[in-house]
């Protein structure tokens, strides 16, 4: 039987996105059982997929290590041990297969001497159709035999099974790899999967789970004790394993702003940077046993210095780790602006309080994502894009609406994506107002505006829209979006200031 691959195993092998695997699915070109897909059938989709991985994944993964900002050789293979591991698991698979090719060799000899028995004691029409199944038995085999004839697929995913291995959660059915060094945890969150934890480091025990089938190893000695009777029944911390082999494991994965709890950190500022004399990017880092739990286009409150705060969109995806960063505009007179122009040094204590919001992303959509960001609402467009990435979303666009140009503060940002990726596409378009004040003739403007972007592109009503920006543009957007037939279900809206 052929071998059967996972979509996310699929995708990796062929340097496609799962998505497009999808689609291959629904135009009935591939066939899935069970979510799986076979070599072969990959491979007459894929006849050109190489044993080298394809230019197109390696840009992916570059733009994706850029943007949540690892090096790619830090994780590009296991430690050792696992490394042995899963060459002890190969190995055996290699001895089992030799021992079955070597049975099947002493079969062949044993139906050979078989059938000449048969031959010697049959009449002429038997003679003639023993001669002719030797000689299809004899083709069949020169056949089976020649080189070449081994599916380059197969050779990859062994290759891949040595440096990655892939799990499973259930109930939700989530799959991602595991590359590297990272731990279950670690993956999971480069792969956009909000599994359940707190400090990642082996303290706090919320990202326990149980490992169902597979193996798994520590990574780090854990402060947390897992009592003898939950290490018997599988569980094991996230945080501090690895996988060894795919493995399946059941944790609760967050669906919802809902099952994130309510958190407080004292964050200290590892780096701060002037974009334009009105912006500032703000790099706060978490300590080592405490992460910001968020999901992507939530806001955070910040306070410094004698308890100035403001409530501000993150503007990093929950998959970068302990980082966590904040464009803050300059409003002159509002005390926590001030501060953070005038006053906040590196290595400054931040409080860090949240997350807040609804702004999320609707994740299971299959629909085109179109990002609107004006102004500063490019913060929360930018955690929802990078989340976005880390699912391979199929479809992301981007308009990024300034007041002036300089109001469109990080195009370098958007360009990369642009250039990195085919499925991103990024306009950039200035208003030539104020955008935190729209009525009158402005509203007529960035209404003729958001109708010129639309008469661009047929697709745009066909998406899910996620509007953030000052209060005033949002609102004549969600209005455009929402006259135009759109149900509230579709159309996102995030106020920034
Ligand atoms: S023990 Fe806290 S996240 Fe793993």
């Amino acid at each position: 039987m052929s071998e059967m691959l996972s979509l996310t195993r699929a995708a990796k092998l062929v340097g496609a996105t799962r998505a497009e695997l999808q689609k291959h699915i629904q135009r009935g070109e591939m066939v899935a059982y069970d979510g799986m897909i076979s070599v072969e059938n990959l491979l007459a989709c894929y006849p050109d997929a190489q044993l080298e991985d394809t230019a197109e994944a390696r840009r992916v993964a570059q733009i994706k290590e850029r943007a949540f900002g690892k090096r790619v050789f830090e994780r590009a293979m296991p430690d050792a041990e696992v490394l042995a591991a899963r060459l002890t698991e190969l190995g055996k698979t290699l001895a089992y297969s030799e021992k079955q090719v070597e049975q099947f060799t002493l079969l062949l000899g044993r139906l050979w001497d078989k059938l000449a028995a048969m031959e010697a004691r049959a009449d002429a029409p038997s003679r003639q159709a023993l001669a002719e199944l030797k000689t299809w038995i004899t083709r069949e085999v020169e056949v089976a035999m020649e080189p070449g004839f081994i599916n380059p697929l197969a050779i990859k995913d062994t290759v891949l099974h040595i440096i990655t291995a892939q799990v499973t959660v259930l109930p939700s059915k989530h799959d991602f790899l595991v590359e590297g060094h990272d731990t279950l945890l670690e993956a999971a969150m480069r792969s956009g999967i909000p599994l359940n934890y707190g400090c990642s480091g082996g303290n706090c025990g919320l990202c326990k789970a149980k490992v169902l089938s597979g193996e798994v190893k520590k990574t780090r000695q854990h402060d947390f004790v897992i009592s003898d009777a939950e290490k018997n029944q599988g569980y094991v911390l996230l945080c501090s394993n690895t996988a060894v082999s795919d493995v399946v494991i059941e944790a609760a994965v967050a669906n919802s702003v809902q099952d994130i709890p309510f958190q407080q950190i004292s964050a200290h500022v590892k780096a701060m940077g002037h974009i334009n004399d009105d912006m500032i990017l703000l790099h706060l880092q978490t300590p080592r046993t405490q992460r910001l739990r968020f999901l992507a286009g939530q806001s955070a409150s910040l306070r410094v210095g004698q308890s100035f705060s403001a409530e501000l969109p993150i503007a990093s995806c929950p998959c970068d780790d302990r980082n966590v960063l904040f464009h803050i505009h300059r409003h002159n007179g509002n005390l926590f602006s001030d501060y953070v122009f005038e006053h906040l040094k590196q290595n400054e204590t931040v409080e860090i309080e949240g997350p807040h919001g609804e702004f999320i992303l609707h994740e299971k959509s299959e629909r085109p994502f179109y990002f609107f960001a004006f102004d500063s609402g490019f913060a929360p467009i930018k955690s929802l894009i990078e989340h976005a990435l880390s699912l391979e979303a199929e479809n992301i666009h981007l308009h990024w609406i300034g007041s002036a140009q300089q109001n469109i503060y990080l195009p370098n940002i958007a360009h990369a994506w642009e250039d990195a990726l085919d499925n991103f596409h990024y306009e950039e378009h200035v208003a030539g107002f104020d955008l935190r004040t729209v009525s009158g003739k402005r509203e007529q403007a960035l209404h003729k505006l958001l109708a010129q972007i639309n008469a661009a592109d047929i697709m745009l009503l066909e998406g899910d829209i996620y509007l953030a920006g000052p209060e005033a543009a949002v609102n004549v957007a969600e209005q455009y979006f929402l006259d135009k037939g759109l149900p509230k279900t579709r159309v996102a809206v995030a106020s920034v200031k």
